[in-house]
């Protein structure tokens, strides 16, 4: 099994509840390191960059307001297949969907407002990483 990193954000309802503690715990118990973390504010020009893929949705606008209506935690999880790894720790995208004892399960209050956003292959993981890292910053 190869080791990976991914890239991690706690969103705006997390932040809000003061529940990375409880998150960070998820992942560390499930396998999974922090090596880099940091909490920031997101501009609207950042979080449209970071979601350009999304830029069609009818979701979108909703979406970028939501990530810059408060402060996020972003961070760098490794391990062994940390991305798929990371996702099953997730569950679901919309939290009516999510296996039980996963973070959107437990924690999440809609699609919208799920808690954590997780990349979704190593492509995007190196990209989205490099979004908001240096390579200085990652901590092994
Ligand atoms: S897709 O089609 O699989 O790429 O999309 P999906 O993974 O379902 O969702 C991508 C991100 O958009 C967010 N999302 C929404 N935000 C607001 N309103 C609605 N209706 C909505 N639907 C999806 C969802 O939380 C995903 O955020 P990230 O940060 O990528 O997990």
């Amino acid at each position: 099994m190869a080791v990976e990193r991914t890239l991690s954000i706690i969103k705006p309802d997390a932040t809000r509840r003061n529940l990375t503690g409880k998150i960070n715990a998820r992942f560390e118990d499930g396998g999974l390191r922090i090596v880099a973390q940091k909490r920031i504010r997101l501009s609207r020009e950042q979080a449209e960059r970071f979601y350009a893929v999304h830029a069609e949705r009818a979701f979108f606008k909703d979406l970028v307001e939501f990530m810059i209506s408060g402060p996020v935690v972003v961070q760098v999880l490794e391990g062994e297949n940390a991305i798929a790894r990371n996702r099953e720790i997730m569950g679901a995208t919309n939290p009516a969907n999510a296996a039980a004892g996963t973070i959107r399960k437990d924690f999440a209050e809609s699609i919208e407002a799920n808690s954590v956003h997780g990349s979704d292959a190593p492509e995007t993981a190196a990209e989205e990483i490099r979004f908001f890292f240096s390579g200085l910053e990652l901590v092994g």
